[in-house]
């Protein structure tokens, strides 16, 4: 991997390396390929001819692409800003009527180490100036039976913002798991509740934000991917009802099925029960 440090450059080209690992495929035909390309230029070229785009504006952009390259941050900036259209669709055209998804983000590793279900994510000592947040719930099918055999697996920023693997320092897993259900598809998970993220803004992106005014913020938010047997997996993310942010997330991911609630257990613990209810495989 690329040296890490904990800038655009830094977590761009971490995310850029972790993608170009996978090699992925699409399996698009010709036919397919040829009417989205015609309705890209077509959508492109009324855009251009609309706002009358200059010579000087096509070369910054033209700039600007090559930054965003060599700055590693592809990842980053497709899955703020395209990502949650990509996903709305994909829901959509199934008709799923599961616990609902949400972008992955540029930050997700697969195979975090397995954790009980009852259990409490890797963090450091440091972590803790985070308030603790309890986690609850049953993973199910649409009929309400608890999934045995179903994992959860969550990744989360630590109180500065950064997620392990991304940032420099930080502990391989810290505050990654794959927790492993019950016999009733319960799990307890206890972890810190995160901060409001600040997408990495000190490169293109950023650059891009100020360009038309924006803020570089997303609410904070927990990521999930839940799985079980013979069930469509679901990747999704959980945010904070009131917190920064929920209603003007740079990202568009926010949905309000998605937003917890957490109240104070008999430990003085915020502490919430969501349960994930997983839509056939087919
Ligand atoms: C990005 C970061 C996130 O944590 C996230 O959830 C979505 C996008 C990003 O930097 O692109
Ligand atoms: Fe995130």
């Amino acid at each position: 991997m690329t040296t890490l440090n904990p800038t655009a450059h830094g977590s761009g080209n971490a995310a850029t390396d972790k993608f170009k690992s996978e090699r992925v495929t699409s399996g698009t035909s010709v036919e397919r390929a040829s009417a989205i390309y015609q309705d890209v230029f077509e959508a492109i070229a009324g855009i251009i001819h609309k706002h009358e785009v200059t010579y000087d504006e096509y070369r910054v952009l033209k700039q600007w692409m090559i930054d965003v390259g060599e700055y590693g941050e592809w990842p980053l900036w497709l899955d703020v800003f395209l990502e949650h259209e990509i996903e709305e669709v994909h829901y959509n055209r199934k008709h799923f009527t599961g616990t609902k998804g949400s972008i992955e983000g540029p930050y997700y590793v697969p195979n975090s180490p397995k954790l009980p279900s009852t259990c409490t994510m890797p963090m450091r000592e440091k972590d803790k100036v985070a308030p603790p947040l309890v986690l609850k719930g049953q993973v199910t099918d649409l009929e309400g039976h608890g999934l045995p055999g179903a994992t959860v697996e969550l990744w989360h920023a630590d109180a500065d913002g950064f997620y392990s693997q991304f940032a420099p320092d930080i502990p391989e897993w810290n505050l990654r798991g794959t927790i492993e259900v019950d016999a009733n598809g319960n799990f307890e998970i206890t972890t810190l509740k995160p901060a409001p993220y600040q997408i990495p803004n000190d490169g293109p992106t950023g650059w891009f934000i100020k360009s038309y005014g924006g803020h570089p913020w997303r609410p904070a938010h927990l990521h999930l991917l839940v799985k079980a047997p013979g069930k469509r997996a679901v990747t999704t993310q959980l945010y904070f009802q009131g917190g920064e942010w929920v209603d003007n997330d740079v990202a568009s991911a926010v949905k309000p099925e998605l937003i917890l609630d957490p109240q104070p257990n008999a430990d003085g613990i915020a502490e919430v029960t969501y349960n994930f209810a997983l839509d056939p495989d087919s």
